[in-house]
């Protein structure tokens, strides 16, 4: 299969990795050999219609931080024009998140789908913002379309919900979704320190952005709850639907009263038919959603099979890349291969 990555940093990288590593797998359990012949970064791309030199391509971007080094390479050369003009079956699109606009990656995908090119992403900001609207651009192009990443990392949320869970009525979706607030409140609670404290540690270890407010503030987890409230529910959910409340007002006293009543506060995205709503939460010690650390859980309540838990590393480049390869594994066994 012939592959564009557009956007090579964590995610990027991660995944050409795995395909380095896991080549010989990939062959033998599924007949699929990953082609990359092209990668886009926001200074340039690398093109090699043969497939490039991953190992090499790796190394470059590594060293001086763009794969327009790699040799051959292109400065300034857009990810559009990439897309429209390489010879290709399916565009990875992994630039950063942007929640207001989509872009860049909105228009990439677009662009990739119109180009007849299946499309995998793991970029919550398109999502967020077009998500119906790509959805039916997919089906009349007729290409695939898959964001398993784009919720939960390497939990895989959106795949387990469609496919295994599909012979239920999911009737809510509670979920631990930011990993980020999920170790801050994680810490309070044990050590009953402030948040800020918490957080400019978390900023040190690069656990937290430098500009943590999307995770404190609950919006991430409204991103996720509203691409789950799209893509499994089925409704047509915008961003402004979901009722938030953040951490902030979270102390490290209520962490510790929580834990007094054998409690431990969460914050908890939820999506159901009536509600869309992000707030802190009470959640009894011992439930699966009572994950510590950076784990992100989901909880999912069924007509049939009651309730259904899942946890993990909700974010990695290397624990993310298998939500991306569960991906383009989907996709090449739906064409047939
Ligand atoms: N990291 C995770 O564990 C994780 C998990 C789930 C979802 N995600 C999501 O996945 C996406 C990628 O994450 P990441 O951690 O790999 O991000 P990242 O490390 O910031 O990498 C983003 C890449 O996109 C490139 N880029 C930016 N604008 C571009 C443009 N206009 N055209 C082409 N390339 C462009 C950047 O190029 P330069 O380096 O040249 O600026 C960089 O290579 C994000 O949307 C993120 O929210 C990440």
């Amino acid at each position: 299969m012939r592959i564009i990555i557009v956007g090579f940093g964590n995610l990027g990288r991660g995944i050409c990795r795995a395909f380095i590593g896991k080549a010989d797998f990939f062959k033998k359990a599924y007949g699929l050999i990953p082609k990359v012949v092209a990668v886009a970064d926001e200074c340039g791309a690398a093109v090699d219609e043969n497939g490039l030199d991953l190992p090499r391509l790796l190394k470059t971007a590594e060293s001086h931080g763009t794969v327009a080094k790699y040799p051959g390479g292109r400065r300034g050369k857009l990810a559009l024009d990439l897309i429209e003009e390489v010879s290709a079956d399916l565009v990875f699109e992994l630039t950063p998140t942007n929640i207001k606009t989509g872009e860049p990656g909105l228009t990439h995908i677009k662009r990739a789908m119109q180009s007849g090119k299946h499309v995998i992403t793991s970029n919550k900001g398109p999502l967020v913002v077009a998500f119906k609207e790509l959805d039916s651009m997919a089906r009349k192009q007729g290409v695939e379309f898959r964001y398993s990443a784009s919720v939960g990392g390497a939990v895989p949320v959106i795949g387990l919900a469609k496919k295994l869970l599909c012979g239920n009525e999911i009737l809510e979706i509670r979920g631990v979704l930011n990993g980020t607030t999920n170790y801050i409140l994680s810490r309070m609670s044990a050590e009953g320190v402030p948040q800020e404290m918490i957080i400019q540690e978390a900023q040190e270890l690069g656990l937290a952005e430098k500009d943590p407010t999307l995770d404190i503030d609950g919006i991430d987890t409204a991103c996720k709850i509203t691409i789950l409230a799209n893509s499994v529910l089925g409704i047509d959910a915008k961003l402004s639907d979901v009722k938030v409340t953040g951490i902030r007002r979270v102390t490290p006293d209520a962490t510790r009263l929580a834990q007094e009543a054998g409690q431990t506060i969460k914050l908890v995205g939820t999506a159901r038919r009536d509600l869309l709503e992000v707030s802190p939460k009470l959640v009894p010690q011992g439930h699966p959603l009572a994950v510590s650390g950076t784990l992100n859980a989901v909880t999912f309540k069924l007509d049939l099979a009651g309730e259904i838990s899942i946890t993990g590393f909700g974010a990695g480049p290397k624990e993310t890349s298998s939500s991306l390869l569960g991906d383009l594994i989907d996709v090449h066994r739906t064409l047939g291969g």
